[in-house]
């Protein structure tokens, strides 16, 4: 079968009229005020009839890149206009449960949506998608998607590339499946159109990109809806990998692969030192990936249709890279280590939960799948989870097929697959891990800063058809409830937490019969006025991260009637 289907797409290759690309860089949006206009576009990406898109902003598929610094806040504006219900998901980013964009937060047909919040995340690579639920795969896949990069005085102070598109290359590398009419299809398991950038890189399609005689840097993301790439260079080119999905590792990883399932980033060196006027590729050496991970060698079909894609379990090129002259002050040296990650002791762990990934029968190998044998219940909150807890997650994959597990909130720690330790390039933070079948996985992670007893947390498989067919789960951030100071006035129960206080303080207001304003104040404790907002908003989240620690009072005021509370920032 997989012969046959070799054939047929050299037939098309010999019709199809060759074209060649330069690598797309999109444009970055600098901060702190960003505008994001998800609208419906289309895109010749095969003779015939266009390809129906979404995109964001000018692009007719994917999305600016976002640049955010540690420590700023952000305003983000997501206007919608395709015409049907949507989210926006800051995939990786630490934020509160209201601004994540899950599936709990639609943003309706014409409507706006505005999250605002302080970037507390590393540097590092992460992406925004949409996340309605049981429609992310097809909106996703239509191009809904778009990378962040976050930057921080830790990653800044090294001597790394960091020119946008000059010698830092941003690479949103996705594999798609187009019905006959040219659609995308959000239940494809022949997937076999390759996009870098949005642009096709294969079956007569090549997308190159110029790169200096020095060391380069690509931030890879893993943006398809189900395969899995084994990424490597010709020749078995070494490179270093030196970010896992939300930060720097210890120290550059050499190697000469980089799995990445599904959602999963990496940001890699590759040294081109004197390679000037060379021709390499980025490539996937799928023949080398396990059975049952998606894109890796599939048993045979014996009869019937064929349900794996021609590049499943067979080396292929990705991307054509041109070994240019070298830029202006290049970087030519790769630091020895990075950064310092301090993982949780696995001894510190409130509690581990176990999540076991089934199906109905052994067999199955395109879903449903479930956790737990339970699937997907928006009206369910799997975990309550008290806020600043230390959790040993423990992913069990009983079924055939590999899941890339993602969580949102947190970035975590593995420390074991399968009884043995991670790789190095995976004992970084991260937010997806891939589990393939019969391994086990655990990690341990820490749920702080942002409790909300109203909107959950998610997390899911990272394939788009196993989410939306149920793969998730969702948990809520419970405030320490030892902390909370309460206050009543008027028909207002309010209460704070929590106190003593560090980075955030919370506000819960909730409003016994008719909403009417709420004045909230706070004075430091020479009386000074230092915060002030006007709220009708159930959860307020305040930001006290530049606040000296001491002793402040909090005045809340409703139609002349005034209470007060104090409080301690640490
Ligand atoms: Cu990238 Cu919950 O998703
Ligand atoms: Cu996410
Ligand atoms: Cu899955």
């Amino acid at each position: 079968m997989k012969n046959l289907f070799n054939i047929c797409f050299g037939l098309l290759c010999l019709n199809a009229v060759a074209q060649t690309t330069q690598l797309v860089i999109p444009d970055t949006l600098i901060g702190p005020n960003y505008t994001l206009n998800m609208h419906k576009d289309s895109v010749q990406f095969f003779p015939g009839n266009k390809s129906h898109t979404y995109a964001f902003n000018s692009f007719n598929y994917l999305g600016p890149t976002l640049i955010f610094n540690k420590g700023t806040n952000v305003n983000i504006t997501v206007n919608n206009q395709i015409g049907d219900t949507t989210t926006v998901h800051w995939h990786g980013i630490h934020l509160p449960s209201k601004w994540d964009g899950g599936p709990h937060t639609p943003i309706l047909p014409s409507a706006s949506w505005n999250p605002t919040f302080t970037v507390m995340d590393n540097a590092a690579t992460y992406w925004y998608h949409p996340h309605l639920h049981m429609k992310t795969a097809e909106q996703a896949i239509k191009g809904a998607a778009g990378l962040i990069i976050v930057r921080d005085p830790i990653e800044a102070a090294l001597n790394l590339p960091r020119k946008y598109g000059v010698d830092d290359f941003p690479l949103v590398i996705q594999c798609q499946q187009y019905d006959s009419a040219n659609q995308a299809m959000p239940l494809g398991m022949q997937d076999s159109t390759i996009l870098i950038n949005g642009a096709r890189a294969n079956y007569g399609y090549t997308v190159y990109a110029n790169c200096p005689a020095q060391v380069v840097r690509m931030r890879i993301l893993n943006a398809s809806g189900e395969r899995a790439f084994n990424f490597g260079f010709t020749a078995n080119m070494q490179f270093k990998i030196i970010a896992s999905d939300g930060g720097l590792l210890n120290a550059p990883v050499n190697t000469t692969r980089l799995r990445l399932a599904p959602g999963e980033r990496a940001e890699i060196l590759l040294d081109l030192t004197g390679m000037n006027g060379q021709t390499i590729h980025l490539m996937s050496y799928a023949s080398e990936l396990a059975m049952g991970i998606q894109g890796g060698p599939t048993m045979p079909m014996p009869s019937g249709p064929p349900m794996d894609s021609p590049l499943n379990g067979v080396d292929f090129n990705i991307m054509q890279i041109n070994v240019v002259p070298q830029t202006a002050s290049p970087v030519t040296t790769i630091p020895a280590t990075l950064t310092t990650n301090n993982p949780y002791p696995t001894g510190s762990a409130n509690i581990t939960r176990t999540i076991r990934f089934t199906a109905d029968s052994m067999m199955v190998m395109d879903g449903p799948f479930y956790f737990n044998d339970s699937t997907f219940n928006m009206m369910r909150i799997d975990y309550e989870i008290p806020l600043n807890n230390i959790e040993i997650w423990k992913l069990v994959n009983e079924t055939m097929v590999a899941h890339p597990f993602h969580i949102h909130d947190v970035q975590f720690y593995l420390f074991d697959r399968s009884g043995t330790t991670p790789p190095a390039e995976e004992l970084g933070r991260k937010d997806v891990v891939l589990v393939p079948p019969g391994d086990s996985v655990m990690f341990i992670t820490k749920f702080e800063d942002f409790a909300d007893t109203i909107i959950p947390f998610m997390y899911h498989c990272h394939i788009l058809m196993h989410e939306d067919d149920g793969m998730m789960g969702q948990f809520i951030v419970k405030p320490n409830l030892t902390s909370v100071s309460e206050i009543a006035l008027n028909d207002l129960s309010i209460k704070i937490y929590p106190n003593p206080a560090k980075e955030i303080l919370f506000l819960n207001i909730e409003q016994l019969s008719n909403p009417k304003p709420v004045e909230v104040k706070v004075y430091n404790n020479i009386g000074k006025l230092i915060y002030q907002t006007g709220t009708k908003d159930t959860n307020t989240v305040i930001d006290i991260g530049q606040w000296a620690s001491g002793l402040y009072v909090i005045e809340i005021q409703q139609e002349g009637s005034r209470a007060f509370k104090k409080i301690i920032v640490e």
